[in-house]
This record gives C-alpha cells, structure tokens and sequence, in this order.
C-alpha cells in the first residue's frame, strides 16, 4: 500500500501545481515554455532510448519455442508464431502491435486443493487492448486542436465515436472505454494481493496519471465548458511555432496540460517506453532461418590459437628433460 500512496501523494501534487502557476499568472510558462519544454524531453529520451537499445548486439536469430520453425517440407510450419521470412515477421509484429497477441496467452496460476491449475485469463489482455485502442482515437480526435482546416478523417473518427449520440455534448464511446480500462487496471493492481506485491509506484503512476488527464478532458467537455476557440489558437500556435500565451482558458485546461506535460517528460523515463521497445523486440523481429542459412557471429574476430604442435615445439626439451612423453622426436 505504500507504493500507491506515493503514487496517489505524487499525483495530487502535480494536480495542485498547475492551479498554483495559473492563479500566479504564469501564462508564458503554462501555456509555452512548459509544452515546448516537455515535448523536448519526450523526443530527445526517446530517440536517446530506442538509439541506446538498438545498440545492442544481436548477433544471432533468438527463435520462440512457441511455434513450430521451418524445417523438413512434410512438417508443418507455423509461419506466424515462428516465420521464416520477412512477410511472416510482418504478419507476427502487426498481430502484436495491433492486437497484443502474446499477451493473448497470458494465463493466471491457482493453488486449488494444494495444488497450482494454471487457467486462462483473459482480462489483461482486453483492458489493455480496450485502453491502448481507446486512447489512440482520444488522441486522434484532439488533432482537430492542432489543424485549420480539419482534415475529413477526423470528422469522421468523432462521428463514429459519437454513433449513439448521447448528451449533448455527445459523449464519445472512446472516453468511456478509456475509463474503464484505465480504471480496471488500476483496481488490478490494488485489488488483486498477488498484483500488488510486486507492484511499484512507477506502476500505478502512469495509470493515475492518464485517468486523471482524462477525468479534466471530460469535465471540460461535459460540465465545465473552456473557451476551445483559445484552446485551438494555443495549439495551432504550437504546431505553427508562433505561440501565443493565452490567458485564463480555465483552471482545469491548466491541470489537463499540465498533466500532458508531466506524462511526455515521464514517458522516456518509464516503462511507457515499451511504445518503442515492441518493434526492437528480437524474440518478435527476427526470422526464424535458422535450419535454411547457417548464422555466423559477425564480429568473430580471428583468433590467434597456439595449437599442441606448437607447444610441443617450444616446450620439447623441458618436456624431455621433465620424463614427459612427446610425440615427435
Ligand atoms: C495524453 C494526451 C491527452 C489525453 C489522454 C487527453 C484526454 C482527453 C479526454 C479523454 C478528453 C474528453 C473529451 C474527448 O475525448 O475529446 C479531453 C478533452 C479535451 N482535451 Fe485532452 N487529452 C490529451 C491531450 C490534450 C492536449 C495536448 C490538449 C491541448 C490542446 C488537450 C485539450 C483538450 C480540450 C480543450 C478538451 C475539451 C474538449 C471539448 O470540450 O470538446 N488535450 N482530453
């Protein structure tokens, strides 16, 4: 429990901060200095992360034993869970990246009548799925912010996310799902003793984080109305890099960007990075070749060997001297 009250303290204090800055007046560095600042911090830790991993060797094919690999032509080939070309590689990342297909086999452990049944357990997958898709619309949606005119596709993304029409202003099945998942997970780790045994703060954080960016992005759209004419000012004048400090948008648009702000610069610092780590993930990038081309370390660098004959030569009068057999005279 410890771990999530440092979570819930960190929280609450980055929510206090930005009303803090705000009711001080300070536009320039709410509004400017403190987005530029954190989309910096983003960009560089991230290409500095994913730079840093590609910089490690992987001089073999690391194979799955998940599927069976290309061998003899009668034997079936799982091309999927174990492809021996580019297109299967492509096949296994996008079911990945797309649908988290390995997190797909996750599988929860008992102990029932003394003894561990291993089952299958498939919220994990779903909340995660549900979270990950929900907030890529959210984040679609939000470009209307950025560009004047609106591209058609956005248009169409709310519409559909706003099918039911629900209140007005229609709420957006993407917002709920969000919420629901975020929350799901959350209650995972703090419900379930298991989970939150090995849980740390720096997992509950991001959790609490996006749940409570998007509780103010809901009550902005929902109860307390922002001026989103200024809002879109602001941001076209990011993207344009003419920023304008705006004023008084509202104190909840401060807490929602401050919110932004602290998840970019946490992203590159965090476990978030899996966003860039899945595509350098050899057990799912490398062809399974290994029965077609014979792999070589390339850094096999020459060795200089001593072989016994050598040795021999060298030591043959000590060995001699020594009572020691020889081979040659
Ligand atoms: C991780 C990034 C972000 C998340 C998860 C997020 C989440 C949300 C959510 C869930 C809503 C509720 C309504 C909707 O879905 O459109 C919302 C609304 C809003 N967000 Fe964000 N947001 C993010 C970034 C931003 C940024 C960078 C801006 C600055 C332009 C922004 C400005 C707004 C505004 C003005 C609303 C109210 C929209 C309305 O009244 O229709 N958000 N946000």
């Amino acid at each position: 429990m410890k771990n999530l009250g440092i979570s819930i303290i960190a929280v609450v204090i980055l929510l206090m901060l930005p009303i803090g800055a705000a009711a001080a007046e300070w536009y320039s560095l709410l509004t400017v200095a403190l987005p530029y600042g954190a989309l910096t911090v983003f960009l560089l830790g991230f290409i500095y992360r994913v730079l840093l991993w590609a910089q490690s060797p992987v001089p073999f094919r690391i194979t799955t034993t998940c599927g069976q690999e290309k061998s003899l032509p009668w034997i079936r080939t799982n091309s999927l869970e174990s492809p021996s070309g580019l297109f299967g590689v492509i096949g296994r990342m996008a079911l990945e990246i797309l649908l988290f297909r390995s997190l797909f086999r996750n599988t929860g452990a008992e102990i029932l009548e003394k003894r561990p049944v291993y089952g299958s357990a498939k919220w994990l997958w779903l909340f995660g799925l549900l979270l990950h898709w929900s907030l890529l619309f959210i984040l679609l949606r939000h470009l209307r912010f950025f560009v004047e005119p609106i591209a058609p596709f956005i248009n169409a993304l709310s519409a559909f996310d706003g099918l039911f029409e629900t209140g007005v202003p229609t709420l957006y099945l993407s917002d709920l799902v969000f919420l629901t998942a975020a929350t799901a997970l959350f209650l995972r780790r703090v419900v379930l003793v298991r989970v939150r045994y090995f849980s740390l703060p720096q997992d509950y954080f991001p959790l609490l984080l996006l749940l409570c960016t998007a509780g103010s992005g809901i009550l902005m759209r929902h109860f307390t109305k922002v001026n989103l004419i200024k809002v879109k000012e602001l941001a076209t004048g990011w993207v344009s890099f003419s920023p304008v400090i705006q004023e008084g948008i509202g104190p909840l648009f401060s807490i929602h960007l401050f919110l932004v702000c602290t998840l970019l610069v946490w992203f590159p610092l965090s476990k978030l990075m899996h966003m860039g780590g899945i595509f350098l993930s050899p057990t799912r990038n490398l062809a399974n070749d290994n029965r077609m081309r014979r792999h070589l370390n390339p850094w096999d660098a020459p060795v200089r060997v001593h072989t016994y004959e050598e040795y021999e030569d060298e030591f043959r009068d000590k060995m001699k001297t020594a009572g020691l057999p020889v081979e040659r005279e």
